[in-house]
């Protein structure tokens, strides 16, 4: 079985865009299997940056196929754009890219009515990218969504669209008075996209099923991070899809079974964007450094992330939650500098230590994490080629997380660069 998942093990911008990347270039197929155009997966090829929000971070590599799954939600508008953006860098998609007829659409009511309810909940926020996600995902589980698959036939799709633009319009006018949204302009955008999208749709479950069968190497990319996932994330603080390696069979109509390998993605300390419970979140100078060195600005958005020191008790529970055999560790050369690292090992409320990552954020708000402190390499390791040549504290940096959380540091990234990634 040929499966390689590969997914966000923290709150997101771990640097999945470039393991993928990296990894891919023996694939066959490299499939996105949920979230939308809230993603920004940034790959840096000899200097040159691409950064990718809807289409699988395996378009840069030549022949590899890229698939967008029935889990995703997609924004024809995003979509566009990226497709042109490629274009204009001489990578053309054309018969490199797949669409499922499956996935759900987002509509510009989705992403109106993402920015209205954000801004009526007044210091409640949860700070979300404004890209119509919630709100899309809210009518498939609603089960009034509007999917590709509808737009092969016009006239029903037309009437969906005006049946849903009715209560749409309702909301934004009665409840967030706003302006209603033309539905004549909202058909009419939405046929032209069908045009253009025609030949890139199609059953993307059977493709990869019979891919799977065929023995082909496939990689399963995941968008946002484990502790933004709807079921096992700082709920309310997350994103409305799944992230964690369920997420990849749903998303993508795969078995469990046919998943032989999973990845996921660490960076060497943690970043959040967005507002939510974050325990170990430096509101200080050292904050601050984190920030600066690793370029901690949102990818989507441009938002500044906040920082903090890795959290062990979050990245156990995901490495748990997800199976993940794998770590990739990114980011470890923002570390060069720090003379003394931390890692938390625990999580404390009223003196007791709690045994598991806790469900509601009421509590994780009031946590005290308990830090272990390590001395920092202080030096940099920029152009080390091998495990051999590191130098021995970030050795032990990388065996503390390991020993902490059971699982492999395989892969170790030093510079957004595709080359400075070793691989042990
Ligand atoms: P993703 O959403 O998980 O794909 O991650 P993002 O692309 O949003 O954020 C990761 C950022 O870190 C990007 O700007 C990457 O270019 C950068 N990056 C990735 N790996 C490394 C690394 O090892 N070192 C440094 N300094 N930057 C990295
Ligand atoms: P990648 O794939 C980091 C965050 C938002 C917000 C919450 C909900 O690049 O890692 P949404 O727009 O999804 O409804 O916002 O989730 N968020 C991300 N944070 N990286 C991402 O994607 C994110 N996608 C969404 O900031 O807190
Ligand atoms: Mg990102």
């Amino acid at each position: 079985m040929s499966v390689t998942l590969i997914l966000g093990s923290q709150w997101g911008d771990e640097g999945k865009g470039k393991i993928v990347d990296l990894l891919c270039q023996d694939a066959d197929i490299v499939a996105r299997y949920q979230g939308g155009a809230n993603a920004g997966h940034t790959i840096v090829i000899n200097g040159k940056k691409f950064v990718l929000h809807l289409i699988p971070s395996g378009i840069l590599t030549p022949n590899v196929i890229c698939v967008i799954g029935n889990g995703v939600v997609i924004d024809p508008v995003a979509l566009m754009d990226e497709i042109k953006i490629l274009e204009d860098l001489g990578i053309d998609v054309t018969g490199r890219l797949l669409i499922s007829h499956k996935a759900h659409l987002i509509m510009p009511y989705h992403k109106m009515l993402d920015q209205v309810s954000e801004k009526s909940m007044e210091g409640k926020s949860i700070g979300t990218t404004g890209r119509g996600i919630g709100p899309s995902y809210i009518d498939k589980a609603k089960r009034c969504g509007i999917r590709i698959v509808d737009m092969l036939n016009p006239k029903g799709f037309e009437a969906k669209i005006r049946e849903n633009l009715k209560e749409k319009n309702d909301i934004l006018q009665k409840i967030y008075n706003f302006d209603e949204i033309d539905v004549e302009d909202v058909v009419k955008t939405y046929i032209d996209f069908d045009k253009r999208i025609d030949s890139f749709i199609t059953d993307t479950t059977a493709y990869l099923n019979e891919s799977i069968a065929a023995g082909m190497k496939i990689y399963a990319e995941g968008a946002q991070g484990t502790l933004l996932d709807v079921d096992h994330g700082t709920y309310p603080f997350v994103t409305s899809s799944n992230p964690t390696s369920g997420g990849a069979c749903t998303g993508l109509g795969i078995p469990p079974t046919s998943i032989s390998r999973i990845v996921g993605v660490v960076k060497a300390y943690t970043t959040r964007v967005g507002n939510g419970p974050f325990p170990t979140e430096l509101k200080d100078e050292t904050g601050e450094k984190l920030r600066s060195i690793g370029a901690e600005f949102g990818a989507t958005t441009g938002r500044p992330r906040r920082c903090g020191w890795l959290d062990l008790i979050a990245l156990k529970y995901s490495v748990m939650i997800n199976g993940i055999q794998e770590i990739a560790l990114t980011k470890v050369d923002v570390l060069d500098t720090f003379a003394e690292i931390n890692l938390c090992t625990s999580y404390e409320l009223n003196g007791k230590k709690l045994k598991h990552f806790p469900a509601d954020i009421e509590t994780l708000d009031q946590i005290t994490p308990i830090y272990e402190t390590v001395k920092g390499w202080n030096c940099s390791l920029a152009g080390i080629k091998s495990f051999a040549e590191m130098p021995k504290l970030a050795l032990e940096y990388f065996e503390f997380i390991e020993k902490f959380t059971g699982a492999r540091v395989s892969i170790v990234s030093t510079s957004p660069d595709r080359d400075d990634t070793i691989i042990r």
